[in-house]
């Protein structure tokens, strides 16, 4: 397993696997892996001949406010676990070596980082835009592989890589679930036992929309009603339960028709936890939990 940490290194790495021939896989993580990283990476191996995992807690995509300082930081044991899951690389660069000079440039989506997330969090889809393209200009000609736990940045991330002609092929993978449903997430570990149980709450939520979607509902006020209502009298509090398009993230109005993007996000014992399904598209979170 090679440790890179100065991102020229990390550049010129990447270019002399291309030059002899291997086909470049990237994970970029915030670290704190778990199966969910995991299953990215293997899926990258699939698709790649070397692949490089990415372990930076970046400062610019957290507020004032949020967990930056004490986001967990376990980079032996990530390394262990990327190289059990098929790496080959970490690069594990500084915030000191990402943003030499500060965070003077920039990489902003107009509308994707606007609802859901975005409205709560309003600093934070600019901060992933700007070190996910930093990373792919590091990176070069590869596959990417993002979690479809994190369905509003994957979108976003799939829009920056076309309109800045990356040469990155973008990977959403299935979210990686814990027995009970809940999704996976290194967040989960500030989950007191009494929190934890009640966090069960989130994915039997999505599973009662799924099932009201399979019997034919499609209003959107009441899809959003029968997710929200099993959620939030378990939670602290909800910040949203939204129907939007699966593409744009609008939200939606009215109707939803083939598919539709359902998503939550809400508050419980000092973390914030986000989940998601696409009706139309995929089952219950509850089937098919590992
Ligand atoms: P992080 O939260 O560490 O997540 C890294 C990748 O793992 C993301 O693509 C995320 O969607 C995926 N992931 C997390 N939990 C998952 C699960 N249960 N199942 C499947 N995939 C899962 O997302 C970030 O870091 C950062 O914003 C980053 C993109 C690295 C930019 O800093």
């Amino acid at each position: 397993m090679r440790k890179v940490f100065a991102p020229l290194e990390f550049q010129s790495l990447c270019e002399e696997f291309r030059a002899s021939g291997k086909r470049v896989g990237l994970v970029p993580t915030m670290g704190a892996l778990h199966r969910g990283h995991a299953a990215l990476i293997e899926e990258a191996a699939r698709r790649a001949d070397e692949v490089v995992v990415t372990v930076f807690v970046n400062p610019t995509q957290f507020g004032p406010a949020e967990d930056f300082a004490k986001y967990p930081r376990t980079l032996d044991a990530d390394i262990e676990l990327a190289q059990a899951a098929g790496a080959s690389v970490v690069f594990a660069p500084s915030a000191e070596a990402m943003y030499p000079q500060g965070d003077e440039t920039r990489v902003k989506l107009s509308l994707l980082p606007r609802f859901l997330c975005g409205e709560v969090r309003p600093t934070h889809f600019e901060g992933v835009s700007t070190v996910v393209a930093k990373l792919f200009s590091l990176a070069g000609r590869s596959v990417a592989c993002f979690g479809r736990k994190d369905y509003q940045q994957l979108k976003l991330i799939e829009r920056m890589t076309t309109d800045l002609f990356f040469p990155v092929t973008v990977i959403g993978v299935p979210t990686v679930r814990e027995e009970d449903g809940l999704a996976m997430s290194s967040r989960n570990r500030y989950l007191a036992p009494e929190h934890r149980a009640k966090a069960r709450a989130i994915p039997l939520a999505l599973d009662r929309a799924v099932a009201a979607y399979a019997q034919g509902e499609r209003s959107v006020a009441r899809l959003e009603a029968v997710a929200r209502e099993v959620v939030a009298s378990e939670v602290d509090s909800v910040d949203y339960v939204t129907v939007a398009d699966s593409q744009s993230i609008e939200l939606l109005q009215g109707e939803v028709g083939e598919r539709a993007l359902l998503a939550l996000a809400v508050r419980l014992g000092g973390a914030r936890l986000i989940d998601n399904v696409v009706l139309g598209e995929e089952g219950s979170p509850l089937r098919g939990a590992s």
